[in-house]
């Protein structure tokens, strides 16, 4: 069994709605799955001063929230924020600080990591949110998988081989062919997480 873990952070539910269709993707090939968020540490107010932010917020309450456990226990990570002035919400950074205790033992050398993210605009930062939450793989010694261009998917329809993405333009949430990239990336993670911990332990 692979185990495939998606860490994420969403302010208004895009990138949860993201991660929920990565899961799906890894479990279509049995992969077993845990989706976690990771705490909010804004303020109150600046929850409060968007209704779709507090209505996330409150909608989550009761979901379990991303250990350092869950990092150690996966083959294949999968990381998700929305692009925040061009890269990941420090909510999502805050959690991937303290994951210092596990990169000094080497705990996640050779997992495979693979990231998502959603912006307002086109161009507005997505791949460079992407690859700036790839960074993190670097250092923790994992082998980065990209979206690609393998799956006709993402060859002809959306097109960012970097990693999932959605453009919320004008509030919009993740579509059918954002979810889509979404789940071709968890089967693939799923995939190829699977190889490598099957070729770790020498089967
Ligand atoms: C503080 C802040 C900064 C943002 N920065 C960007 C940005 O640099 N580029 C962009 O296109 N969208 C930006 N956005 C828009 C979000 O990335 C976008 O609404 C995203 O879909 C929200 O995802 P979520 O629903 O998972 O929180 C920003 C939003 C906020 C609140």
């Amino acid at each position: 069994m692979t185990n495939i873990a998606i860490v994420y952070y969403s302010a208004t539910g895009n990138i949860a709605a993201m991660a929920n269709a990565i899961g799906e993707g890894a479990a279509s090939v049995g992969a077993e799955v845990r989706v976690r968020r990771v705490a909010e540490t804004a303020p109150a107010d600046a929850i409060a001063s968007n209704p779709k932010w507090q209505a996330h917020f409150d909608a989550m309450a009761n979901e379990p929230l991303a250990t350092l456990d869950d990092l150690e226990w996966a083959d294949g990570i999968a990381l998700g924020s929305p692009t925040r002035f061009g890269g990941p919400a420090s909510q999502l950074k805050s959690f991937l600080d303290t994951t210092g205790g596990l990169w000094f033992k080497g705990v996640l050398v050779n997992t495979v990591g693979t990231a998502f993210t959603t912006a307002s605009t086109a161009h507005g930062g997505l791949e460079s949110t992407t690859l700036a939450i790839n960074n993190h793989f670097y250092h923790w010694g994992s082998l980065i998988m990209p979206l690609g261009y393998g799956d006709e998917h993402v060859s002809k329809v959306s097109g960012n081989p970097y990693g999932a993405s959605h453009v919320s333009r004008k509030g919009s949430v993740p579509d059918e062919d954002s979810l889509k990239a979404c789940f071709v990336q968890g089967r693939q993670l799923a995939q190829v997480a699977g190889w490598v911990a099957a070729g770790k332990s020498g089967a």
